[in-house]
């Protein structure tokens, strides 16, 4: 198992599959200027399985895909069944915005997709058109509602908290978790980028404590829950007699990086080393140059290596080069 200078064990690779997506969520993605990599930058569905087998091979057990939205990616069936064959990764998940997986879902869950994280920031239809700007309520609900039926366990809910756009309805999603045995997740907005996006982030940013004295309030006392795992980088807790979780991750007001276990890769084919900072190590040129496992390992153990010890928010710090779409979550 890889472990970085500071002792942290790192098993867990989020695969970007594009910088695509089909929303334009106000914190995200920007509407104009956005600039994608060309698509022969993007790695292949071969390059992305010889990254996965490297990290398997050196210790990573978990995978998440993420975009942009992944479901964008038409081979993205085939990238999921080829990971989950991996012998040592046996757990693959998927972040989504779910608009597409109504006639998908049961060929990922067939090729071996186990659970999957779908952000939707409101109930409200209106407000999500504002916040999710091409999204609408209806058809994430229907995803939602399409994972469910094909089995997938636990349905994670994302939520990003945003000052006066939804930071009220928090308490109407938080309610989902009473009668179903949902995770609903209320995320701080991060600023990344350093563009429009960023600056609206650090602008609308609502913390964890005021999210959950709301929810609080008009719907009992939050009781905590153990820890599922020692990285969920969630803090859980359930409402009086529910089924299900309400969880916060609260990376601006109380940091995890000291137990984080990722690595990221992007979609044009980098480590990714820390969410919230700009390093980054090149694996797609090794793997165009014909290098195989073995060289990605060396590749991945050194961007393992250099993994920084936590992120410099409070400093001002945070990626300027790429946004959250580019990287994935
Ligand atoms: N801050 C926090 N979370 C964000 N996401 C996207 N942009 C931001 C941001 N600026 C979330 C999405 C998705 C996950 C990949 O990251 O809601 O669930
Ligand atoms: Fe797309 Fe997700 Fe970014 Fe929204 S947060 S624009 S759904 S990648």
């Amino acid at each position: 198992m890889p472990r970085d200078q500071f002792g942290r064990q790192i098993n867990y690779l989020r695969i970007s599959l594009t910088d695509h997506c089909n929303l334009r969520c106000l914190y995200c993605m920007p509407l104009r200027d956005l600039q994608f990599a060309p698509s022969e930058e993007l790695l292949s569905a071969d390059e992305i399985e010889m990254v996965a087998r490297a990290a398997a091979a050196v210790g990573f057990y978990k995978i998440r895909l993420t975009g942009g939205e992944p479901l964008l990616r038409p081979d993205v069936v085939e990238i999921v069944g080829r990971i989950a064959k991996i012998d040592g990764i046996t757990d693959v998940g998927m972040t989504t915005n779910a608009i597409l997986l109504p006639p998908m879902v049961e060929q990922l869950v067939a090729a071996g997709l186990q659970r999957i994280n779908i952000h939707i920031d409101t109930l409200n239809p209106a407000r999500l058109k504002r916040l999710m700007r091409f999204g609408t309520y209806e058809r994430i609900w229907a995803g939602i509602e399409s994972a469910e039926r094909a089995g997938l366990h636990p349905i994670k809910i994302n939520v990003v908290v945003t000052r006066d756009h939804n930071d009220a309805d928090v308490v109407d999603l938080a309610r989902l978790t009473l009668e179903r045995d949902w995770h609903v997740r209320f995320i701080e907005l991060m600023p990344l980028g350093g563009g429009e996006c960023a600056a609206f982030s650090l602008a609308q940013y609502v913390p964890t404590s005021e999210t959950r004295d709301r929810i609080e309030k008009d719907l009992g006392e939050l009781t905590p829950l153990p820890a599922s795992h020692p990285s969920d980088e969630a803090r859980n807790y359930r409402l009086p007699a529910a089924r299900g979780v309400v969880g916060f991750i609260s990376p601006v007001s109380e940091p995890y990086c000291g137990s984080c276990n990722r690595m990221r890769l992007t979609a044009d084919g980098r480590f990714h080393l820390c969410l919230l900072n700009d390093d980054e190590m090149d694996v797609k040129k090794a793997l165009r140059n014909g290098g195989g496992v073995d060289t990605v390992k060396q590749i991945l153990l050194r961007a393992v290596a250099h993994k920084p010890t936590g992120h410099r928010l409070e400093e001002g710090v945070s990626t300027e080069i790429r946004g959250m779409f580019q990287i994935g979550g």
